[in-house]
């Protein structure tokens, strides 16, 4: 046995005890005898075989916590995996999360070759045009303006906030639909918040500005609207269009500069109020192109490859303004 092993602490017993449990007969007896040889030769003293006895200690307690220390690290690796691939998947899929991300999509994107607004200084003004006229700019990058060209839609005429909010109540579940929605600069976070306003601050009379835009996501509901506009005439007839559109209004503020990270080319129809627009090439064009704004009027068409141009709007002061918007290509 240790030949100071009565002269040790009560802790360092105990732990002596709990090895020796765990260390066959053999193997014990071949280490008395080793510490015997040791001790016999003068050479080492007691404290040596102390001092070897801690550090041995000290050595698997250290593994011991490495070893629970690396299973916790692969524990937390293994859930937190699953959770973070998730969360990214739920961040890139739901595009009402990227107007708060434009600093990640900024980051994110191509960069620009500038080709598509070199030599642009405002967009091309076309008076309402047949489809064939049309076709030689339907996939261009340059912003356009097709004056007129949707002041034939029964929407430009019928379509407010109170039709709209008519269609919505009788269209069970609508509202209840997670639908993209922007507030921009406004205080209402839902399409049941526009509609609950009163008509006051509908109207502006009362309370702060507002300006919001959302996606007609229900099939009930943009099946009624797009009873109040059509697929506009002079698009490609080959054109994809999309399976929803979206639908802005409100006053003043008007949409803050940003790009839009859609898959197609886009089109908006001015239904109501006027509306200006500025737009500005991608900060690595900046050397070579520059910012300008431009004016729609109620029936005007715009096209823009919001992809490209960041672009921003505003509505005159204290005019209400209603769009229709949707992608092709
Ligand atoms: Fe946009």
């Amino acid at each position: 046995m240790f030949l100071f092993w009565n002269r040790q602490t009560d802790s360092a017993r105990e732990a002596a005890l709990r090895i020796r449990e765990r260390l066959d007969q053999r193997f014990i007896e071949k280490l008395d005898s080793l510490h015997n040889g040791a001790w016999n030769t003068g050479m080492v003293s007691r404290e040596d075989l102390q001092e070897a006895y801690r550090k041995s200690r000290e050595i698997e307690q250290n593994h011991r916590v490495n070893m629970w220390y690396t299973f916790g690290i692969m524990a937390f690796v293994m859930l937190l995996t699953p959770i973070f691939y998730n969360l990214l998947t739920f961040l890139i899929g739901v595009k009402c999360f990227l107007p708060q991300n434009v600093v990640v999509w900024e980051a994110t994107r191509p960069i620009s070759d500038c080709g598509f607004c070199r030599g642009v200084e405002g967009p091309l003004i076309l008076k309402n045009m047949t489809r064939e006229e049309f076709a030689p700019y339907a996939y261009s990058s340059l912003p356009i303006v097709i004056k007129n060209a949707v002041n034939h839609w029964p929407a430009t005429k019928l379509l407010n906030l109170k039709l709209l909010k008519e269609i919505y109540e009788r269209n069970p579940g609508s509202l209840d639909e997670d639908c993209h929605f922007l507030n921009f600069h406004s205080d209402l976070k839902s399409i049941s918040d526009v509609f609950n306003m009163s008509p006051e601050r509908a109207n502006l009379s009362i309370g702060n500005t507002w300006y919001v835009g959302w996606s007609n996501c229900h099939p009930g509901v943009l099946e009624e609207l797009r009873k109040l506009y059509g697929r506009p005439h002079f698009l490609p007839v080959d054109a994809e269009m999309s399976n929803t559109d979206y639908i802005f209004l409100g006053y003043e503020q008007g949409a803050y500069m940003h790009l839009d990270y859609i898959h197609r080319l886009m089109w908006q129809a001015q239904i109501k109020g006027n509306k200006s627009w500025i737009l500005a090439p991608t900060p690595e064009c900046d050397h070579l192109c520059q910012s300008f704004s431009f004016n729609v009027e109620p029936g005007d068409a715009v096209l823009v490859d919001t992809r490209v141009w960041y672009h921003g709007t505003s509505i005159p002061k204290g005019q209400f303004t209603l769009t229709i918007q949707s992608e092709y290509g």
